[in-house]
């Protein structure tokens, strides 16, 4: 499999997957509507590529489109089939990720979400192209008492973004049930920070982040005051909350390997967790940053966030043994790393 479709291939996770794949080889097309990101994370992808020596020549390939509108998808489709190198597999980042967003504008999530992957789907069907690895997400599951989560974890979405992720799952599921040619990989990843070490490309969310990591490195340059933390009284070994925080990396290595293995293997479907199997609370993670990127992050304590959680960490045994994905970088590359991103693009990649 050389040629992929990376739909969402400007966003944050995308782009970092672009990056890796050109430089494995792949023949990588992006649809992206710019919804949430813009076309200079491709640019500056190039940049990073031609520092490192890596020639693409005319392996990249990017038009601006709709996932929903299924003409969008074939004009890709219709691209590569010109360049004689028809798709082959399709690595599905587009869509919405704003829980808060997703609580007040439910119908939105379902029509980019769930209406833009049948869309992809039905096109997929019709180029005869059956392999795909979706963007699932750790949140789909129910999370319960201080222990790792797997696969057979049980499943309950609390916010309408992560029913969109977990009703896409079950759609994949029925897809394969349906055509045994499918090859399918949910990744259901945790917490996805840092940045390419070249502090080029990184995580530009627009406005005010939600997020803790993107939050911390604005505080870091100033744009923020302080930290708020979702309560101090948490059953943890300081009382803030636990996550599984990956390097965006190390996940997009994970996605080429996922690609490896539904190549190699027989037609079927699977999910599989990205994570570090690495639980960090949040002081950990304030802590560190300070300490690696020398900085101050003033925090306070607040009260909890509804629906929050003590503790979501990954294990990510399966995805060890069946795609031989090992993370390699720690919380202290993810800090360095995301911290140079920042201080080069405060104002992301808006000048
Ligand atoms: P992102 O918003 O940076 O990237 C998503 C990209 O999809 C953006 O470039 C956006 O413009 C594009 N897009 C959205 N709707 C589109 C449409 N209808 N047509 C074409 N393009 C469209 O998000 P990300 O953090 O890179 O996340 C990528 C995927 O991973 C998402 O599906 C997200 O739900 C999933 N995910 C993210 C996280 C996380 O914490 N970042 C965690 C778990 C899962
Ligand atoms: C991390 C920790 C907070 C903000 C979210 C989505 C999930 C997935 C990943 C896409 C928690 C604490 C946070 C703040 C804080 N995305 N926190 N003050 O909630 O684990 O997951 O991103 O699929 O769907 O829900 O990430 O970064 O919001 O929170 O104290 O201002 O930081 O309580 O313990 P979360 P987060």
């Amino acid at each position: 499999m050389n040629s992929i479709l990376v739909t969402g291939g400007a966003g944050f996770i995308g782009s970092h997957t672009c990056l890796s794949l050109l430089k494995k080889g792949y023949t990588v097309y992006v649809l992206d509507s710019y919804i949430n990101s813009s076309p200079v994370p491709l640019q500056r992808i190039s940049i990073i590529l031609e520092k490192e020596n890596v020639k693409i020549d005319d392996k990249l390939t990017i038009l601006k489109g709709d996932l929903r509108k299924e003409s969008d998808i074939k004009k890709i489709f219709e691209i590569a089939l010109k360049k004689n190198k028809p798709i082959e597999a399709v690595v599905h980042f587009a869509g919405l990720k704003a829980v808060g967003e997703s609580n007040k504008k439910a119908i939105k999530y379902w029509d980019f979400n769930v209406l833009g992957t049948i869309s992809l789907l039905k096109v997929m069907e019709d180029y005869d192209c059956w392999n795909i690895v979706f963007s699932s997400s750790a949140t789909i599951y129910r999370p319960k008492k201080n222990s790792l989560m797997d696969e057979n974890h049980e499943l309950g979405p609390s916010n309408p973004y992560g029913v969109t992720k977990f009703v896409i799952e079950k759609m994949l599921n029925d897809a394969f049930r349906s055509n045994q040619k499918w090859r399918i990989i949910n990744l259901r990843y945790f917490n996805p920070i840092g940045a390419h070490p070249s502090g080029l490309i990184g995580e530009d969310p627009l406005g005010i982040p939600n997020n803790l990591f993107p939050l911390i490195m604005q505080v870091a340059i100033g744009k923020i005051n302080e930290i708020k933390i979702f309560g101090k009284d948490w059953p943890t070994k300081d009382g803030t909350g636990i996550r599984d925080y990956i390097h965006v990396m190390d996940l997009a290595e994970g996605h080429l390997k996922a690609l490896e293995f539904l190549i190699n293997e027989k037609p079927q479907i699977c999910n599989i967790n990205l994570g570090t199997g690495i639980g960090t609370s949040v002081l950990e993670l304030i802590k560190t940053f300070e300490k690696i990127n020398n900085v101050k992050i003033p925090y306070v304590f607040t009260g909890r966030r509804k629906g929050d959680n003590a503790f979501v960490v990954a294990d990510n045994s399966l995805a060890q043994s069946n795609l031989n994905w090992i993370p390699k970088m720690n919380i202290e590359h993810m800090c360095r790393d995301g911290y140079l991103w920042q201080i080069n693009n405060p104002n992301g990649y808006l000048k």
